[in-house]
């Protein structure tokens, strides 16, 4: 038996319940006591109660050793600078791998079959061992047929505590994400060409931690961090809080540069977005997260006061602790142009881990869904502790949320709005919009970019940058 018997499994819930005054968690527990101990993730297939219809079949997901069985994939929790290690062994009928969203991690843990690993087949197994060099919101996906494993179920948080980090009186972590069912509950299509080749096929029933619009307790009057990670493969958001006051205090893994009141913020598929919410004082209270993009506002979730008002005030709440950054060298950056554009050539040859069948777009000009054994060059080679400037331009007349792997930039400028300088590994580009991205290329490897709406990058927005 692992290390996550029974008996880790309620020690280390019992230290997050604790924490979180006994409050709901939907962290499951706290891997960080594992160091060497692999956790064993086995990727399977099942059926799980998405809606008021009966069970949806051909869930795809994984299970831990130590977690409670459940459907929904383990929320994971690490210790920056501990190390981590997994075992995947995939019990589902078709290759998988695990990418670890956001973390800065060597490049052959990465999880990209044919760039960084061999995809792992039916019964055998893969080892990934890391030490996470930042603390944050991360999550995890594999990157072999995302479109069908991803939107069958196979996302989930990561989340890497900071030691230094600050005392909250409630954390709720929660998994956004869609499924594409139909009336009776099951899948239907995971995408329609015509919307591929416009923002993506959304899908029908919205959940956070599979299950729709669900409320959780958090002390009156207390703090409570909520950690939101948008996993689903197509949905922008734009976030709204009402009922409670609510800072944004991380974006995407990294503490904001200086915390900005939740006031429709928009995020894409891969962002995570951490919120410091002041609860309302009367118990029964609710503050409502809310998707107020497109038409009527959407509930995500609610959070409800209980007990008598702890009287916290959000201006107390120190700072989140740091992560490390390399130096950026603005005068001897050298520019990398990438430019997102429709494209309608090369359909990409049929691969193990899947692809769509059609090419609509580009990066640069060449189509590449990725996660196939045929890649192109590489968008650009940099050379390992140089820094180089990303000028992104989209031309297209939608969004996409440009994510890069085992590296982060920092925001410099966008040409057509005021950028905080965040420090991120996904940009949500807007139409039309040229952005520029200070990176300091520390890591060694072949690192993806795409952009992750599934459909964008399975039909060609996608490539990589080496670094050597
Ligand atoms: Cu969430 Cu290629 O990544
Ligand atoms: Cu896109």
């Amino acid at each position: 038996m692992s290390m996550f018997s029974r008996r880790s499994f309620l020690k280390a819930t019992a230290v997050v319940g604790a924490y979180a005054g006994g409050m709901a968690i939907a962290g499951r527990f706290n891997h960080a006591e594992a160091a060497a101990e692999p956790l064993l993730l086995k990727s399977v297939k099942t059926e799980a109660k998405l809606t008021a219809n009966a069970a949806t079949k051909d869930i795809m997901t994984w299970t831990a050793s130590g977690s409670d069985g459940g459907a929904q994939p383990p929320v994971l929790r690490l210790t920056k600078d501990k190390p981590f290690a997994a075992k995947l062994v995939n019990g589902l009928d078709e290759p998988t791998t695990i990418h670890w969203h956001g973390l800065r991690i060597e490049n052959k843990m990465d999880g990209v079959p044919f760039v960084t690993q061999p995809y792992v087949y039916t019964n055998d197994s893969f080892d990934y061992r890391f030490t996470p060099p930042d603390a944050g919101t991360f999550w995890y996906h594999p990157h072999c047929n995302t479109l069908t494993q991803m939107g069958h179920g196979m996302t989930s948080v990561l989340v890497v505590e900071h030691p230094q980090d600050p005392a909250f009186d409630a954390e709720v972590v929660a998994n956004l994400r869609d499924w594409r069912l139909g009336n009776d509950g099951q899948f239907i299509a995971p995408f329609k060409p015509r919307d591929a080749a416009k923002a993506g096929t959304y899908g029908t029933v919205r959940t956070a931690n599979w299950q729709q619009e669900p409320q959780y307790d958090a002390p009156a009057g207390g703090i409570v961090r909520l950690r939101l990670a948008i996993t689903d493969v197509t949905r922008i958001f734009s976030l709204k809080m009402e009922g409670a006051s609510a800072k944004v205090i991380a974006l995407d893994g990294n503490p904001v540069p200086e915390r900005f009141s939740l006031d429709l913020l928009l995020v894409g598929p891969g962002q995570r977005v951490e919120l410091a919410v002041r609860m309302p004082d009367e118990e029964g209270a609710l503050a409502t997260l809310q998707d107020i993009r497109g038409t009527a506002p959407k509930t995500i979730l609610t959070l409800r006061a209980t007990g008598s008002s702890r009287k916290r005030d959000i201006r107390d709440l120190g700072p989140l602790g740091a992560n490390p950054e390399p130096n950026f060298d603005a005068n001897s950056a050298s520019p990398i142009p990438l430019v997102l554009s429709a494209t309608a050539e090369n359909v990409s040859a049929n691969s193990i881990c899947g692809s769509l069948g059609y090419s609509f777009w580009a990066i640069n000009k060449v189509p590449w869904p990725g996660d196939t054994p045929d890649p192109t060059a590489p968008l650009a080679e940099l050379k390992l502790g140089r820094s180089y400037l990303i000028r992104m331009e989209n031309v297209t007349p939608h969004t996409h949320p440009i994510h890069l792997h085992g590296m982060s930039f920092r925001v410099v400028s966008s040409s057509t709005r005021k950028v905080l300088p965040l420090l991120s590994d996904t940009y949500l580009i807007q139409p039309d919009e040229k952005v520029e991205l200070a990176l300091v290329a520390d890591n060694p490897g072949d690192w993806l970019l795409h952009c992750h709406i599934i459909e964008h990058q399975k039909t060609g927005m996608a490539s990589y940058i080496r670094v050597t």
